[in-house]
Protein backbone atom coordinates (compact mmCIF):
# COMPACT_ATOMS: atom_id res chain seq x y z
CA UNK A 1 0.00 0.00 0.00
CA UNK A 2 1.51 3.48 -0.96
CA UNK A 3 1.50 5.82 1.68
CA UNK A 4 -1.68 7.76 0.82
CA UNK A 5 -3.97 5.16 -0.54
CA UNK A 6 -7.13 4.85 1.80
CA UNK A 7 -7.19 3.07 4.66
CA UNK A 8 -10.88 2.20 4.02
CA UNK A 9 -12.70 1.86 0.85
CA UNK A 10 -16.90 2.39 1.61
CA UNK A 11 -18.59 1.32 -1.38
CA UNK A 12 -22.78 1.35 -1.50
CA UNK A 13 -22.63 0.24 2.29
CA UNK A 14 -26.12 -0.88 3.78
CA UNK A 15 -27.05 -2.59 6.76
CA UNK A 16 -30.08 -4.13 7.31
CA UNK A 17 -31.26 -5.70 10.94
CA UNK A 18 -34.08 -8.08 11.41
CA UNK A 19 -36.59 -7.07 13.78
CA UNK A 20 -39.56 -9.67 14.60
CA UNK A 21 -40.69 -10.42 11.26
CA UNK A 22 -39.96 -6.85 9.63
CA UNK A 23 -36.50 -5.68 7.85
CA UNK A 24 -35.42 -2.04 9.21
CA UNK A 25 -32.70 -0.55 7.05
CA UNK A 26 -30.33 0.89 9.20
CA UNK A 27 -27.17 2.23 6.72
CA UNK A 28 -28.34 2.56 3.09
CA UNK A 29 -25.26 3.61 0.32
CA UNK A 30 -22.93 4.94 2.21
CA UNK A 31 -19.69 5.76 0.28
CA UNK A 32 -16.60 6.94 1.69
CA UNK A 33 -13.02 6.73 1.80
CA UNK A 34 -10.90 7.11 4.92
CA UNK A 35 -7.19 7.79 4.33
CA UNK A 36 -4.22 6.46 5.59
CA UNK A 37 -3.10 9.08 9.08
CA UNK A 38 -6.26 10.71 8.51
CA UNK A 39 -8.61 11.74 11.72
CA UNK A 40 -12.06 10.83 10.54
CA UNK A 41 -15.17 12.11 12.61
CA UNK A 42 -18.74 10.28 12.54
CA UNK A 43 -21.92 12.17 14.17
CA UNK A 44 -25.16 12.00 13.84
CA UNK A 45 -28.72 11.85 16.24
CA UNK A 46 -28.56 8.78 18.59
CA UNK A 47 -30.09 5.73 17.20
CA UNK A 48 -28.95 6.83 13.47
CA UNK A 49 -27.04 3.64 13.23
CA UNK A 50 -23.01 5.24 14.42
CA UNK A 51 -21.93 1.91 16.12
CA UNK A 52 -23.38 -0.22 13.27
CA UNK A 53 -21.19 1.77 10.65
CA UNK A 54 -17.85 0.88 13.18
CA UNK A 55 -19.09 -2.75 13.36
CA UNK A 56 -19.50 -2.85 9.72
CA UNK A 57 -15.87 -1.66 9.23
CA UNK A 58 -14.51 -4.68 11.40
CA UNK A 59 -17.05 -6.90 9.03
CA UNK A 60 -19.20 -7.57 12.70
CA UNK A 61 -22.58 -6.85 11.08
CA UNK A 62 -24.08 -8.26 7.68
CA UNK A 63 -24.30 -5.84 4.98
CA UNK A 64 -26.82 -5.47 2.32
CA UNK A 65 -25.84 -7.25 -1.44
CA UNK A 66 -23.56 -5.02 -3.19
CA UNK A 67 -21.70 -3.67 -0.54
CA UNK A 68 -18.38 -3.37 -0.03
CA UNK A 69 -15.98 -2.67 2.70
CA UNK A 70 -12.14 -2.86 2.30
CA UNK A 71 -9.54 -2.14 4.62
CA UNK A 72 -5.91 -1.71 2.80
CA UNK A 73 -6.73 -4.03 -0.36
CA UNK A 74 -8.92 -6.70 1.01
CA UNK A 75 -12.59 -6.79 1.63
CA UNK A 76 -13.60 -6.91 5.74
CA UNK A 77 -15.81 -9.91 6.05
CA UNK A 78 -14.20 -10.26 10.18
CA UNK A 79 -11.78 -7.38 12.15
CA UNK A 80 -8.60 -6.56 10.10
CA UNK A 81 -5.15 -7.26 12.01
CA UNK A 82 -3.96 -4.01 12.58
CA UNK A 83 -7.80 -2.45 13.55
CA UNK A 84 -8.83 -1.44 16.82
CA UNK A 85 -12.37 -0.94 18.00
CA UNK A 86 -12.73 1.12 21.34
CA UNK A 87 -16.13 0.27 22.55
CA UNK A 88 -18.94 2.42 23.27
CA UNK A 89 -19.64 0.46 26.61
CA UNK A 90 -16.68 0.03 28.69
CA UNK A 91 -18.15 -1.62 31.57
CA UNK A 92 -19.22 -4.44 29.17
CA UNK A 93 -15.54 -4.64 27.11
CA UNK A 94 -13.47 -5.21 30.77
CA UNK A 95 -13.23 -8.34 32.26
CA UNK A 96 -13.88 -8.01 35.91
CA UNK A 97 -11.34 -11.17 36.99
CA UNK A 98 -8.30 -9.49 35.38
CA UNK A 99 -6.38 -6.58 37.10
CA UNK A 100 -5.88 -3.70 34.86
CA UNK A 101 -2.61 -4.92 32.89
CA UNK A 102 -4.01 -8.31 32.55
CA UNK A 103 -7.15 -6.36 30.83
CA UNK A 104 -4.52 -4.59 29.07
CA UNK A 105 -2.85 -7.51 28.08
CA UNK A 106 -5.62 -9.35 25.87
CA UNK A 107 -4.46 -7.72 22.80
CA UNK A 108 -1.17 -9.29 23.32
CA UNK A 109 -1.20 -12.39 24.81
CA UNK A 110 0.31 -14.87 22.31
CA UNK A 111 1.38 -12.28 19.73
CA UNK A 112 4.38 -10.99 21.45
CA UNK A 113 7.27 -11.92 23.67
CA UNK A 114 6.75 -11.40 27.44
CA UNK A 115 9.28 -8.79 28.12
CA UNK A 116 7.61 -6.26 25.14
CA UNK A 117 4.55 -6.69 26.19
CA UNK A 118 4.91 -5.95 29.86
CA UNK A 119 6.80 -2.88 28.60
CA UNK A 120 4.10 -2.23 26.25
CA UNK A 121 1.59 -2.63 29.38
CA UNK A 122 3.11 0.10 31.15
CA UNK A 123 3.80 1.95 28.51
CA UNK A 124 0.01 2.38 27.57
CA UNK A 125 -1.16 2.74 31.38
CA UNK A 126 1.20 5.50 31.08
CA UNK A 127 0.02 7.39 28.31
CA UNK A 128 -3.82 6.96 30.21
CA UNK A 129 -2.36 8.36 33.61
CA UNK A 130 -3.06 5.43 34.96
CA UNK A 131 0.13 3.89 35.84
CA UNK A 132 -0.11 3.51 39.33
CA UNK A 133 -3.32 1.12 38.82
CA UNK A 134 -1.82 -1.88 37.53
CA UNK A 135 -2.61 -4.06 39.83
CA UNK A 136 -6.46 -2.91 40.60
CA UNK A 137 -9.37 -4.58 39.30
CA UNK A 138 -11.59 -2.66 36.93
CA UNK A 139 -15.11 -2.94 39.17
CA UNK A 140 -12.91 -1.20 42.20
CA UNK A 141 -12.01 1.90 39.56
CA UNK A 142 -14.38 4.57 38.42
CA UNK A 143 -16.11 4.91 35.11
CA UNK A 144 -13.51 7.61 33.72
CA UNK A 145 -10.57 5.00 34.55
CA UNK A 146 -12.44 2.03 33.22
CA UNK A 147 -13.02 3.64 29.55
CA UNK A 148 -9.21 4.73 30.12
CA UNK A 149 -8.09 0.90 30.67
CA UNK A 150 -10.10 0.49 27.44
CA UNK A 151 -8.01 2.84 26.05
CA UNK A 152 -5.13 1.61 27.05
CA UNK A 153 -5.47 -1.66 25.96
CA UNK A 154 -6.08 -0.49 22.03
CA UNK A 155 -2.99 1.40 22.54
CA UNK A 156 -0.98 -1.33 23.22
CA UNK A 157 -1.35 -3.11 20.16
CA UNK A 158 0.22 -0.51 18.78
CA UNK A 159 -2.83 -0.36 16.26
CA UNK A 160 -2.85 0.99 12.32
CA UNK A 161 -6.67 2.04 12.49
CA UNK A 162 -8.62 3.29 16.05
CA UNK A 163 -12.23 2.43 15.50
CA UNK A 164 -13.69 4.63 18.73
CA UNK A 165 -17.12 4.67 19.47
CA UNK A 166 -17.65 7.74 21.31
CA UNK A 167 -14.42 6.84 23.78
CA UNK A 168 -15.05 9.70 26.20
CA UNK A 169 -18.57 10.45 26.45
CA UNK A 170 -18.51 9.22 29.72
CA UNK A 171 -15.69 11.13 31.17
CA UNK A 172 -15.66 14.06 33.18
CA UNK A 173 -14.90 17.75 31.49
CA UNK A 174 -11.16 17.89 32.66
CA UNK A 175 -10.55 14.34 31.79
CA UNK A 176 -11.98 14.68 28.96
CA UNK A 177 -10.00 17.70 27.17
CA UNK A 178 -6.82 15.99 28.49
CA UNK A 179 -7.89 12.69 26.72
CA UNK A 180 -8.43 14.87 23.62
CA UNK A 181 -4.85 15.56 23.59
CA UNK A 182 -3.47 12.81 24.36
CA UNK A 183 -5.07 11.26 21.93
CA UNK A 184 -4.08 13.82 19.37
CA UNK A 185 -0.78 13.53 20.48
CA UNK A 186 -0.73 9.84 19.48
CA UNK A 187 -2.17 10.35 16.16
CA UNK A 188 0.89 12.39 15.49
CA UNK A 189 3.30 10.46 16.72
CA UNK A 190 1.98 7.02 15.39
CA UNK A 191 0.09 8.44 12.15
CA UNK A 192 -2.09 5.72 13.25
CA UNK A 193 -5.70 6.23 10.98
CA UNK A 194 -9.09 7.39 13.42
CA UNK A 195 -12.24 6.95 12.98
CA UNK A 196 -13.63 8.73 15.68
CA UNK A 197 -17.98 8.39 16.30
CA UNK A 198 -18.95 11.58 18.70
CA UNK A 199 -22.42 13.26 19.77
CA UNK A 200 -20.06 16.23 20.66
CA UNK A 201 -19.37 18.80 18.06
CA UNK A 202 -16.79 20.39 19.59
CA UNK A 203 -14.72 17.25 20.27
CA UNK A 204 -15.27 16.11 16.68
CA UNK A 205 -14.27 19.70 14.99
CA UNK A 206 -11.41 19.89 17.89
CA UNK A 207 -9.89 16.59 16.64
CA UNK A 208 -10.88 15.94 13.17
CA UNK A 209 -9.65 16.40 9.55
CA UNK A 210 -12.90 15.60 8.62
CA UNK A 211 -16.63 15.13 9.93
CA UNK A 212 -18.92 12.91 8.10
CA UNK A 213 -22.87 13.68 9.50
CA UNK A 214 -25.28 10.56 8.95
CA UNK A 215 -28.96 10.99 9.75
CA UNK A 216 -31.97 9.79 7.98
CA UNK A 217 -34.09 6.06 8.42
CA UNK A 218 -31.80 4.25 6.69
CA UNK A 219 -29.11 6.80 7.80
CA UNK A 220 -27.05 7.86 4.82
CA UNK A 221 -24.01 10.44 4.63
CA UNK A 222 -25.74 14.28 4.68
CA UNK A 223 -22.60 16.13 4.73
CA UNK A 224 -19.44 16.38 4.82
CA UNK A 225 -16.97 19.09 6.40
CA UNK A 226 -13.47 19.26 6.30
CA UNK A 227 -11.50 20.52 9.13
CA UNK A 228 -8.97 22.35 7.47
CA UNK A 229 -7.47 24.11 11.02
CA UNK A 230 -3.73 23.93 11.97
CA UNK A 231 -1.82 21.34 13.85
CA UNK A 232 -0.97 20.74 17.12
CA UNK A 233 -4.32 21.88 18.21
CA UNK A 234 -4.32 23.80 21.51
CA UNK A 235 -8.28 23.67 24.10
CA UNK A 236 -7.78 27.22 24.10
CA UNK A 237 -6.20 29.14 20.80
CA UNK A 238 -7.56 26.74 18.67
CA UNK A 239 -11.10 26.83 20.34
CA UNK A 240 -10.64 30.87 20.23
CA UNK A 241 -10.00 30.85 16.26
CA UNK A 242 -12.72 32.35 13.66
CA UNK A 243 -11.94 29.31 11.52
CA UNK A 244 -12.65 26.74 14.25
CA UNK A 245 -16.37 28.65 15.67
CA UNK A 246 -17.32 28.57 12.05
CA UNK A 247 -16.96 25.15 11.16
CA UNK A 248 -18.43 24.68 14.69
CA UNK A 249 -21.36 26.51 13.36
CA UNK A 250 -21.39 24.32 10.47
CA UNK A 251 -21.27 21.15 12.03
CA UNK A 252 -24.06 22.19 14.32
CA UNK A 253 -25.98 23.19 11.18
CA UNK A 254 -25.45 20.02 9.40
CA UNK A 255 -26.20 17.49 12.66
CA UNK A 256 -29.78 19.73 13.31
CA UNK A 257 -30.23 19.87 9.68
CA UNK A 258 -34.32 18.14 8.52
CA UNK A 259 -33.55 14.51 8.27
CA UNK A 260 -33.89 13.66 4.88
N1 LIG B 1 -28.39 -6.24 16.55
C1 LIG B 1 -29.40 -5.42 16.28
N2 LIG B 1 -30.62 -5.92 15.92
C2 LIG B 1 -31.65 -5.09 15.64
N3 LIG B 1 -31.57 -3.75 15.64
C3 LIG B 1 -30.39 -3.20 15.98
C4 LIG B 1 -29.25 -4.00 16.32
N4 LIG B 1 -28.22 -3.17 16.61
C5 LIG B 1 -28.69 -1.93 16.45
N5 LIG B 1 -29.99 -1.94 16.08
C6 LIG B 1 -30.82 -0.77 15.77
O1 LIG B 1 -30.13 -0.04 14.77
C7 LIG B 1 -30.30 1.36 14.97
C8 LIG B 1 -28.92 2.01 15.02
O2 LIG B 1 -28.24 1.59 16.20
P1 LIG B 1 -26.78 2.12 16.55
O3 LIG B 1 -26.43 1.51 17.85
O4 LIG B 1 -25.90 1.88 15.41
O5 LIG B 1 -27.06 3.68 16.70
P2 LIG B 1 -26.08 4.85 17.17
O6 LIG B 1 -26.12 5.91 16.14
O7 LIG B 1 -24.77 4.27 17.54
O8 LIG B 1 -26.83 5.37 18.48
P3 LIG B 1 -26.20 6.06 19.82
O9 LIG B 1 -25.78 7.42 19.41
O10 LIG B 1 -27.35 6.10 20.75
O11 LIG B 1 -25.09 5.19 20.29
C9 LIG B 1 -31.12 1.51 16.23
O12 LIG B 1 -32.45 1.72 15.84
C10 LIG B 1 -30.98 0.19 16.93
O13 LIG B 1 -32.13 -0.10 17.68
MG1 LIG C 1 -23.73 4.11 19.33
Amino acid sequence: MTLNSPSYQVVNLGVDFIVGREKKSILSELNFTVGKGEFLSICGPSGTGKTTLLRALCGLVATTPGSLVRYAEDEVTSPPEGVVLVFQNYSASLLPWRSVARNVALGLEGKVPRAEMNERISRALELVGLAGSKKDYPWRLSGGMQQRVQIARALAVRPDVLLMDEPFGALDAMTKSAMQDELQRLRDATNATVVFVTHDIEEAVYLSDRVLVINGTPATITHEIGVDLPRPRDQITTKESDEYLKLRHKVHQAIHAVAP
